[in-house]
């Protein structure tokens, strides 16, 4: 089965509402074919609503940087899988490694917000990665093979089509340093593998696995000729809309 490639502009902590208004209204109006390629951005919470109003009927998708797995309640500062509904969200970014380090996410955390975007009919984008302490003592396997199966522990084949999963090794996330082509198909060839013993081969051929670190115009030719990636997780170079652009069409890169 084709995969169609996915490409997905994560945002971070940046950019005001007339800020992010901009970007998406720049990058809409050269928005690659969508029957070649799915693109996402995800702003920052506050501008969700505002970007979602100028999306409209455009291909691009919306994507949220994070959620939190109860639908409503005492809960400050938290947004809720029904709220990213309600704005527009189809995609939300679950286990970040910013989240997992930053903010002490574990892999339990994940699967209960995993569990939460599924069930709202929102489609998760897990994120795995070693760091590279873990890389330079040869647990990169066992680390991604760990995340990947405690993130989507309990979740049927059903749901499991439903979720893309992104690898990002740490060490190569907003450092310049691209994990290389061959480096990042290996892992992306074994979580596939993992998946596909898990669960099942459909699971295994169908879903996504992108690459996010360090993902640029120049690097993204040869990371996408790789079997086994299928787009990317995109932070830096998806802050300006030519180089987002760039990146995006990929084939012509
Ligand atoms: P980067 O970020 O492209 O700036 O390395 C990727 C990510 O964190 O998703």
């Amino acid at each position: 089965m084709k995969r169609k490639p996915f490409i997905a502009g994560n945002w971070k902590m940046h950019k005001t509402i007339a800020e992010a208004v901009s970007l998406v209204t720049s990058i809409i109006e050269k928005l690659p074919n969508p029957e070649q390629v799915e693109v996402g951005v995800a702003p920052p919470f506050t501008a969700l609503s505002a970007v979602a109003a100028r999306i409209g009927n455009s291909a691009l998708k919306l994507v949220a940087q994070n959620v939190f797995w109860e639908k409503e309640g005492a809960y400050t500062g938290e947004i809720s899988p029904l709220m990213l509904k309600d704005v527009g969200c189809e995609y939300v970014i679950v286990g970040h490694s910013e989240r997992r380090q930053i903010f002490r996410e574990t892999d339990e955390m994940i699967n209960k917000k995993i569990k939460a975007v599924l069930s709202f009919g929102l489609k998760p984008i897990l994120c795995v990665g070693e760091t590279l302490e873990q890389r330079q003592k040869g647990y990169t396997f066992e680390i991604v093979k760990s995340q990947l199966l405690k993130g989507l522990e309990g979740l049927s084949s059903e749901h499991v089509l439903k979720t893309t999963i992104a690898y990002e090794p740490v060490w190569a996330i907003g450092t310049g340093k691209t994990a290389s082509p061959s480096q990042a198909q290996e892992v992306h060839h074994f979580l596939r593998g993992i998946l596909g013993k898990k669960w099942d081969k459909e699971v295994a051929g169908s879903i996504r696995i992108l690459y996010g670190g360090s993902v640029k115009p120049d690097n993204v030719k040869s990371l996408m000729q790789q079997p086994d990636i299928d787009g990317g997780l995109v932070g830096g170079a998806s802050l300006k809309a030519e180089s987002f652009l760039q990146v995006c069409s990929f084939m012509e890169v």
